[in-house]
C-alpha cells in the first residue's frame, strides 16, 4: 500500500468512545437519572457518545453490565433487520466479543434462541464474559468456522458481521494491512455469506455487515452471493444515521449502506440486508 494510501486511510480513523444502553439490566431511565457520564445522544435510542476522556471499561456501570462500549455504526447492523420478535432462531456467525449478539438480545428481551459463533478458542472466553456482563441468557455459545457450518434451512434471522481489514476503523489494522490481506479477507467474507445463507430459512432475512471500506470485501462479496444463489434478493438498509449508497457500480447500490467515519464521528461501516425466497 502506498504512502499516500495509508495518510488518507489514517485520515479516516475517528477516536469517539460510545455506548449501548443494555435494557436486560437497567432500564433507559434509570439509567440516564443516575449515571455520571457526560452523555449525548444519538439517532439511535440506547446508543449515547461519551463526552471527556473516561475509561469506560472501569465504571462501575460497566462491571454491572448497564452498559457495552461499542462504536456507533457497530450499532447498526443490528437495526438493519426488519424487526425483531420474540421465540425465533437466530445465527449469529461471527459473534465475539459479542457487541451484536447482545443487542439482539436486547432488543428481543432475551427471548430468541440465539446461536453465536466464533472460530477462535481466545475471542470464545471473551464472548462468554460479555454477554455474562450484560445479562444474556438466550445464547448457545459454539465454537467453529462459519465458512462450513453445518445448518441447512434452519435460522430466522442471521448476522454476517463479518472478519474485515478494519480499513477506516483502526489505526493499529491500518498498519498491517496489504492488498493481499485484503484479498485474502474477501475470500473468508464470500464463503462464509454463501454458508450463512444457506442456513437461513425460506422467507428469513440476513444481515452482511463489515467494518472496512474497500469494495472487495463489500459489494464484491454481496455480488458473490447473488451470482451464486438465485433465491437470493437485496433489500434496502433503512438506519437511524446518516450514511451513503453503496459504489455506484453495483445495481444494488441504493439499496445498501455505507456508513463514513467523516458523516456519523464513528467508524466506517457496510451494511447490506438479504432476503432468501
Ligand atoms: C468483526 S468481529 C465480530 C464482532 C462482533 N460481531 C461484535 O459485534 O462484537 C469478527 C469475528 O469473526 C471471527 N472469525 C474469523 N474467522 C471466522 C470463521 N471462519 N468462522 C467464525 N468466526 C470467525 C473472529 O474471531 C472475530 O471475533
Amino acid at each position: 500500500m502506498g504512502i499516500e494510501e495509508r495518510e488518507f486511510l489514517e485520515e479516516l480513523v475517528v477516536d469517539r468512545t460510545y455506548i449501548r444502553v443494555n435494557t436486560l439490566k437497567v432500564s433507559l431511565s434509570r439509567f440516564l437519572k443516575n449515571t455520571e457520564l457526560e452523555l449525548s445522544k444519538t439517532g439511535y435510542k440506547y446508543g449515547y457518545r461519551v463526552e471527556g476522556d473516561v475509561k469506560i471499561g472501569k465504571t462501575m456501570e460497566y462491571f454491572l453490565g448497564y452498559l457495552h462500549t461499542q462504536s456507533l455504526s457497530s450499532m447498526m447492523p443490528v437495526l438493519a433487520f426488519s424487526s425483531w420478535k420474540d421465540n425465533i432462531e437466530v445465527l449469529d456467525a461471527a459473534a465475539s466479543p459479542g457487541g451484536k449478539t447482545s443487542q439482539i438480545a436486547q432488543h428481543t428481551s432475551n427471548k430468541a434462541a440465539i446461536t453465536a459463533i466464533d472460530k477462535r478458542t481466545g475471542r470464545i472466553s471473551l464472548l462468554v464474559s460479555n454477554l455474562e456482563r450484560l445479562g444474556v441468557v438466550s445464547v448457545n455459545v459454539v465454537r467453529r468456522d462459519s465458512r462450513k457450518l453445518p445448518w441447512k434451512n434452519t435460522f430466522n434471522k442471521v448476522l454476517v458481521d463479518a472478519p474485515c481489514s478494519s480499513l477506516g476503523s483502526s489505526l493499529f489494522a491500518l498498519r498491517k494491512t496489504t492488498h493481499r490481506r485484503v484479498r485474502d479477507m474477501a475470500r473468508v467474507q464470500r464463503k462464509m455469506l454463501l454458508s450463512a445463507f444457506d442456513a437461513l430459512k425460506e422467507g428469513g432475512e440476513l444481515v452482511y455487515s463489515t467494518c472496512t471500506i474497500t469494495e472487495e470485501e463489500n459489494e464484491a462479496v454481496v455480488a458473490n452471493l447473488l451470482e451464486n444463489r438465485s433465491n437470493a434478493t437485496i433489500e434496502r438498509v433503512k438506519l437511524p444515521i446518516r450514511h451513503s449508497k453503496g459504489l455506484e457500480s453495483y445495481e444494488f447500490s441504493d439499496k445498501v449502506a455505507r456508513i463514513y467515519p467523516w458523516e456519523v464521528e464513528s467508524e466506517a461501516f457496510f451494511v447490506a440486508r438479504i432476503k432468501k425466497s
